[in-house]
C-alpha cells in the first residue's frame, strides 16, 4: 500500500497488532496510533513499537501524547504532509464513525472492523446484518472489515442499541462476580 496508518481504541489496540506486523513485513511504512481515555488504560505500546515505524499515543484527558483520539492524530498526520495510502481503524463504533468522517474530508481510503451484535457467528441468524453501500452483508462472515466510506453508520448505531434497555435492566440482576472468584485455601 505504501504508508498505512493504523488506529486502535479499546480492544482495537490489540487488534491492530497483527495487522501492523503483517503490513510491516510486507514492506509498508506503518504508523500506529492508539487512544484511551487516560494513560493508565493503554496497553501493548512496546509490542506495537516493535512492528511499526512510528507509534503515536493519544489520550482524551491529555495525560500522555496527543490530547484527543485517533481522529485528531489522523488529521495531524495528514496536515504534516504525510501521504496516507491506507487508514485502518478498529475500536468502538463511535470512534470508527468519527474517523471515517475525517478520512472522508481528507479523501483517505479507510477500512473499519465492524462490531454489530452477533449471535451465532455463522451467517445464519442475521443479527450482525450491516448495510455496505447498496449491499446487505453479515459482519461475521463477510467482514468484519469493510470500506468505512460505504458503511451505513446510522443503521449500525441503531441496531447496536436495540437491546440497550434490556442491557441496563440486566445490570441490576448481575451475579456477584466476586463470589465466583477462585480463592485458594490458606496453608495451615
Ligand atoms: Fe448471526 Fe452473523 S452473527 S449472521
Amino acid at each position: 500500500k505504501g504508508t498505512v496508518l493504523l488506529g486502535g481504541g479499546c480492544y482495537g489496540i490489540g487488534a491492530i497488532y497483527p495487522l501492523a506486523r503483517a503490513l510491516k513485513a510486507a514492506g509498508n511504512r506503518v504508523i500506529c496510533t492508539i487512544e484511551a481515555s487516560s494513560a493508565y488504560l493503554l496497553y501493548m505500546e512496546d509490542a506495537l513499537r516493535q512492528v511499526s515505524d512510528e507509534l503515536i499515543i493519544a489520550t482524551k484527558d491529555g495525560s500522555l501524547g496527543v490530547r484527543g483520539g485517533v481522529q485528531e492524530v489522523l488529521a495531524q498526520v495528514a496536515a504534516s504532509g504525510t501521504t496516507i495510502d491506507q487508514f485502518i481503524a478498529i475500536g468502538c463504533t463511535f470512534m470508527m464513525r468519527m474517523v471515517t468522517r475525517v478520512a472522508k474530508s481528507l479523501n483517505i481510503p479507510i477500512l473499519v472492523a465492524l462490531n454489530p451484535i452477533m449471535v451465532d457467528g455463522t451467517g445464519m441468524c442475521g443479527a450482525c446484518r450491516v448495510s455496505i453501500g447498496d449491499k446487505t452483508s453479515f459482519a461475521c462472515i463477510d467482514g468484519p472489515i469493510f470500506d468505512g466510506h460505504l458503511v451505513d453508520w446510522d443503521e449500525l448505531a441503531s441496531r447496536r442499541s436495540a437491546y440497550a434497555r434490556q442491557e441496563v435492566q440486566a445490570l441490576s440482576q448481575a451475579v456477584d462476580l466476586n463470589a465466583l472468584l477462585y480463592k485458594p485455601e490458606k496453608a495451615s
